[in-house]
């Protein structure tokens, strides 16, 4: 059992052997009371003794009762407007505009499980045992609404899933204004808030600060999760470390405008509340309609963020993503974009994917300017059919040949746009996203199609589905390449206008369903520019993503290190690229690039063609590599060690299942001269394994490795050298070792 229920004081307490998370029923006003979130507890029949209560001077609900003000009253799912004036989980406006509710406790309901989510990526589990899931439900009887909270806890792993489901049981519609997905009153603020922050090319910067008093919130408002921000969250109590300490995690499943917050009132307590953003949020809900949040994973764990990554990485990559490619270990591809860019035809297509077969890769993916009249970025998106100047055999043609050459075939397409010259947008000018009467904004010279229209995702399907069934397509690379403006629908009411960008949302995800039902075996990485739209609600559809246009090896190390807070390796889009790299014109060394984009699905994406033949050789030699590691890489539990944010040198590794194998990333970016001794020490090995390293004399037992660590110092086969004759590695080295039991 793992949520233990005691009806007669109406105690809800939800554990598993290392989480609980308990909460009750105000006596008096029948409103959810916070109690306990953290550290499993020893279940006990009563947890009323953890009630907290001052009287302080403030607003009460009943009279005679100062301890009764909602400010001060640790709660589930809080609203505004009847003594406590924090921000609130929910805001209604009624038909006769007020904003106050009162949802009181009605019943509660228990099930084996976790049940799906409609229309909304999910968590899932795949046999009842793995979780449990209370429903509690609620009523605010002025109003005729139901609310109802959903937790599930899972058995195995340190995580709840919230989410609220409002459900309109009156005769008139009222507004949601605001819908979070979870919101959760901890007792003390003594924590740093971490978030990932950033813009296109450095996306996922780890951002630490102190909590502080007041409010602390990271945000989407562009239509997608955006570079900006992630729908990411947590607490980290002071001192923690990547191995230590007191971690929550807050992360949401969701692509669009959400809001990450934390509260810290004026006693110290901390209001965590996630969910979609409610600036300019309005959902109108009718009689008898239903309005699903989309949920929120919450992970506790006391094993620092390590501890919480691993967690989210468990979680996303055997209970988010799905399908064919869930456990797959993922094709080593190439890309076009970096090699050609819009500057391509079909012989310079199969030159760079004859010689990247020859040396071990195994997809090659078309990128943008296939189609349409598309040669650069100021036109085509709509005009989803092959552009015979370039591709004179089209799709189908091309995909055959490159099928013949012994490769799979990938083609990118970026669904939710239009340019002005289509077909799609001379016979549709009312299908875009924009405000009559106003000139909509220009985004990479494109506009947003209504994904909120039913007809528009169904044409967007036919468009794709007219490539994909003729030619022999395995994968997808769906990208979006601009944020929302005058965000308004033409087919909508002038009072749901405020419904648009969680429609539009909705419909992105049922043409990717659509798609995924038809082609089950089809990959999809998405795509936002990179990734602006890296987030979980995307890792349900596509299980990997484009990390970012930068594929700079030493900027790398900080985008794949944010990103890895919250999402697993097979997840990560991670490529070698050529130097003098595109983005910063860095030039860093060939192995290097590779030792970074192992951690990751793995691919290329120059001109392989231009390659030198012994650079060549080391493409084969890395294409080896990984199709031999990539399945523990891709599996395995994934440890930061050293942070790019705080230092020269990174590391990283992972170590397989069954603690066998494993495998180290040293990075160090600038080289210095006559160093200390240096050692990385290791974590999660068998401390009573050998291990032997690749390339090293010696064997080490996992005790000494974790203990001691990797001795850095090089190997003295050229004892006799000078120091000034010495081979040194120079700026942006890597050093990658592969542990094997011995
Ligand atoms: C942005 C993506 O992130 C790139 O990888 C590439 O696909 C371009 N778009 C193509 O326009």
């Amino acid at each position: 059992m793992t949520i233990y229920v005691n009806q007669e004081t109406k105690e809800f307490h939800l554990c598993n052997n290392n989480v609980s998370y308990i909460f009750r029923v105000l006596e008096k006003s029948n409103q959810l009371e916070h109690l306990y979130y953290g550290k499993k507890l020893t279940h006990r029949d009563s947890f009323t003794h953890l009630i907290e209560r001052e009287i302080r001077p403030s607003c009460n609900l009943f009279e005679h009762d100062h301890t009764s003000s909602l400010e001060h009253i640790k709660q589930e799912y809080p609203s505004f407007g009847t003594t406590d004036y924090r921000q609130p989980a929910h805001m209604i406006t009624d038909k006769i505009g007020s904003t106050i509710t009162n949802f009181q406790y009605k019943d509660y309901k228990l099930l084996k499980g976790k049940p799906v989510l409609d229309n909304l990526p999910a968590v899932y589990t795949e046999q009842a045992e793995e979780a449990d899931t209370l429903e509690i439900t609620l009523t605010d009887e002025v109003l005729r609404a139901t609310l109802v909270l959903s937790y599930t806890i899972f058995c195995d792993r340190n995580v709840i899933c919230r989410n609220a489901r409002f459900i309109n049981e009156s005769d008139s519609a009222f507004f949601l204004d605001n819908a979070m997905s979870a919101s959760v009153d901890l007792p003390d603020d003594q924590f740093e808030m971490i978030h990932l922050a950033g813009a296109w090319a450095r996306e996922a910067h780890m951002e630490v600060q102190p909590l502080t008093k007041g409010i602390q919130s990271v945000y989407s408002s562009r239509g997608a999760s955006s570079h900006a921000h992630n729908p990411f969250l947590a607490l980290r109590r002071y001192n923690g470390t990547e191995h230590t300490g007191e971690v929550y995690g807050f992360s949401l499943v969701y692509s669009g405008n959400f809001l990450a917050q934390a509260e810290v009132d004026t006693y110290g307590v901390s209001r965590v509340m996630m969910g979609i953003n409610p600036f300019q949020f309005s959902w109108k809900l009718k009689p008898g309609e239903v309005f699903q949040t989309p949920e929120c994973i919450m992970v506790y764990t006391h094993e620092g963020l390590n501890g919480m990554s691993q967690t989210f990485h468990e979680l996303y990559r055997e209970r988010l993503a799905r399908g064919y490619w869930r456990d797959r270990a993922r094709p080593i591809l190439i890309n076009n974009w970096e090699a050609t860019y819009f500057n391509f035809d079909e012989e310079k297509i199969l030159s760079i994917a004859e010689t990247a077969q020859n040396l071990g890769i195994e997809l090659f993916v078309l990128d943008d300017g296939w189609f349409g009249n598309r040669n650069d970025d100021t036109s085509s998106l709509g005009d989803w059919f092959a552009n015979e100047g370039k591709l004179p055999n089209g799709i189908k043609g091309l995909a055959e040949k490159i099928n013949k050459i012994g490769m799979k075939f990938g083609l990118w397409f970026e669904p939710e746009m239009v340019c002005k010259d289509t077909a799609l947008f001379k016979e549709h000018p009312d299908w875009i996203i924009a405000t009559p009467n106003r000139m909509p904004s220009h985004g990479r010279n494109q506009f947003i199609l209504d994904f909120s229209r039913k007809e528009v995702v169904e044409h967007i399907f036919q468009l794709m589905d007219n490539i994909i069934e003729d030619s022999n397509i395995s994968y997808i690379k769906w990208d979006m390449n601009r944020y929302m403006t005058e965000t308004y629908s033409s087919s909508l009411p002038i009072d749901q206008q405020g419904e648009l960008s969680h429609r539009y949302i909705l419909g992105v995800y049922s043409l990717y369903e659509k798609l995924l039902a038809k082609y089950p075996e089809m990959l999809f990485e998405s795509c936002a520019g990179g990734g602006a739209r890296f987030d979980p609600g995307m890792l349900y559809y596509a299980p990997q993503a484009w990390a970012s246009d930068n594929t700079d090896a030493v900027e790398r190390l900080k985008i794949q290190y944010g990103t890895s807070l919250v999402y697993p390796l097979s997840s990560i889009g991670s490529h070698v690229s050529t130097v003098p790299n595109h983005q910063v014109e860095r030039i860093t060394p060939m192995e290097t690039r590779a030792n970074v984009a192992y951690f990751g699905t793995f691919g290329y994406e120059l001109d392989i063609t231009k390659l030198t033949k012994e650079e060549q050789e080391k493409v084969m030699l890395q294409t080896a590599f990984m199709k031999e590691h990539r399945d523990f890489i891709q599996k395995g539990t994934f440890y930061r060690l050293l942070s790019p944010f705080d230092s020269n040198e990174v590391s990283w590794m992972v170590v397989a299942r069954d603690k066998k194998k494993a495998l180290v990333g040293y990075y160090k970016v600038l080289a210095k001269p006559n160093e200390r001794y240096n050692r990385i020490k290791l974590t999660g090995l068998d401390p009573d394994k050998l291990y032997a390293i690749e390339g090293k004399d010696t064997k080490h037992y996992g005790d000494e490795l974790m203990n001691i660590g990797i001795l850095l110092s090089e190997d003295y086969t050229d004892r006799a050298s000078e120091y000034w004759q010495r081979e040194r590695a120079g700026d942006y080295s890597s050093r990658l070792f592969i542990l094997t039991e011995a």
